[in-house]
């Protein structure tokens, strides 16, 4: 009870002696920042809402923005005076002195932040503040359109791998999801946001890697990726990818292509063995053969012609010469 009161009281003392004092050196400070909006590239407005009541001319006027102590803009007795612009800030910038806006061109990442407008006035006794303004600045970068793509190959099967990117916003989104329809559902398939960031940019490129089971039947199976930025953007869809019988009808080839070769290979098979086993019959039974021959041969020699008859009765008394000398 002791720490906690006293602290309070040491907090809520400081928080009073820091508004006196910027109350007494500046009488504006306590008025809220305003809340500005941009996009990435384009130009954001920083009002002043200066109302000039008195009509006080821009020839007795010092006004200038800046952001962390670095200046943007300065007109300096109703003359531009970049002396003390900030490199950052050089040429970016035009003031539109009938609204008291400053347009802030090429807006980055980077220039999120706090912009303060201070309108003095110089009179006999130097500079007097009669104006300030802060104004919060936040920067997005729309998020492309979410693409959704079939990563898988092949190989893959029986799972169809999808990865759905988008790119080049701001800030980080909430969730990147992929919604799974089938005829009586749809499911809603969550994995890990791959997310990362450009250094010099500093947009955001996010996306998501999911697996479902190929589809067995002949029913669709829709996907659609989405992209819920931070409010109060609003969603992003890819467009609808459809898979089913395409990817069906592909497996079922691949399978016919299968069957086919296997067909081949038993038919080439079949073929070798059965040539093998007529070659194999011939080689069992080698003396019938020869003997068929002879006799055709001799068959033959005996139509063609009455010399090789008698040739044939010449050589056989030689035969039987031979034939006692061979044993
Ligand atoms: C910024 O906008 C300009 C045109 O206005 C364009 O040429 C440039 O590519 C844009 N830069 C980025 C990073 O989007
Ligand atoms: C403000 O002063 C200018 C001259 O400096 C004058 O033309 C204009 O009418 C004045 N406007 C008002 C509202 O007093
Ligand atoms: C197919 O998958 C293998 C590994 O599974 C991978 O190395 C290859 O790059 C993939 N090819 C395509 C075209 O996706
Ligand atoms: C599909 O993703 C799973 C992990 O989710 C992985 O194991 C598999 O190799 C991937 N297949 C292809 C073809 O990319
Ligand atoms: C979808 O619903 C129909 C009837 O409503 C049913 O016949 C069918 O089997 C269901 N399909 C799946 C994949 O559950
Ligand atoms: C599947 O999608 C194709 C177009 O991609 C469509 O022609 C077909 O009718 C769909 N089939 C079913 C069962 O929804
Ligand atoms: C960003 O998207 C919003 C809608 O969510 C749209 O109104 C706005 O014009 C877009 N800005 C840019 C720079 O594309």
């Amino acid at each position: 009870m002791g720490i906690c009161d006293s602290s309070m009281g040491l907090n809520s003392l400081l928080l009073v002696m820091a508004l006196l004092l910027s109350v007494s050196t500046f009488p504006f400070l306590g008025a809220a920042a305003l809340k500005r909006r941009a996009y990435f590239n384009e130009t954001a407005d920083l009002p002043c809402q200066f109302t000039n009541p008195q009509n006080i001319s821009l020839g007795e006027l010092v006004v200038f923005w800046q952001n962390d102590e670095k200046v943007l803009y300065e007109l300096y007795l109703g003359k531009e005076k970049p002396d003390n612009v900030d490199p950052k800030y050089m040429s970016r910038t035009s003031f539109d002195q009938e609204n008291w806006i400053l347009h802030l061109h090429s807006v980055q990442i980077k220039d999120q932040g706090l912009y303060q407008c201070f309108v003095h006035h110089k009179g006999p006794n130097g500079l007097v503040p009669i104006h300030q303004k802060s104004c919060d600045l936040s920067v997005f970068a729309n998020f492309s359109q979410p693409e959704i793509k079939n990563t898988s190959n092949i190989s893959g099967r029986p799972y169809i791998n999808f990865t759905c990117s988008s790119v080049q916003g701001y800030p980080e989104p909430k969730e990147i999801y992929i919604l799974c329809t089938t005829e009586n559902s749809t499911v809603k398939l969550d994995a890990l946001m791959q997310i990362s960031q450009d250094n010099v940019t500093e947009l955001y490129d996010v996306s998501i890697s999911v697996s479902i089971e190929a589809p067995r039947d002949t029913n669709n199976v829709s996907l659609i990726c989405v992209l819920q930025p931070e409010p109060p953007e609003t969603e992003l869809y890819s467009t609808t990818l459809t898979i089913g019988p395409e990817i069906i009808v592909n497996s079922k080839t691949d399978i016919d292509y299968i069957l086919w070769i296997a067909a081949a290979l038993l038919i080439i098979v079949c073929c070798l063995v059965f040539v093998l086993i007529k070659w194999m019959r011939k080689k069992q039974q080698p003396n019938h053969s020869h003997e068929g021959h002879e006799h055709e041969t001799i068959r033959v020699e005996g139509r063609e012609s009455g010399q090789t008859e008698d040739r044939v009765e010449d050589q056989a008394p030689e035969k039987s010469d031979e034939e006692p000398n061979s044993p």
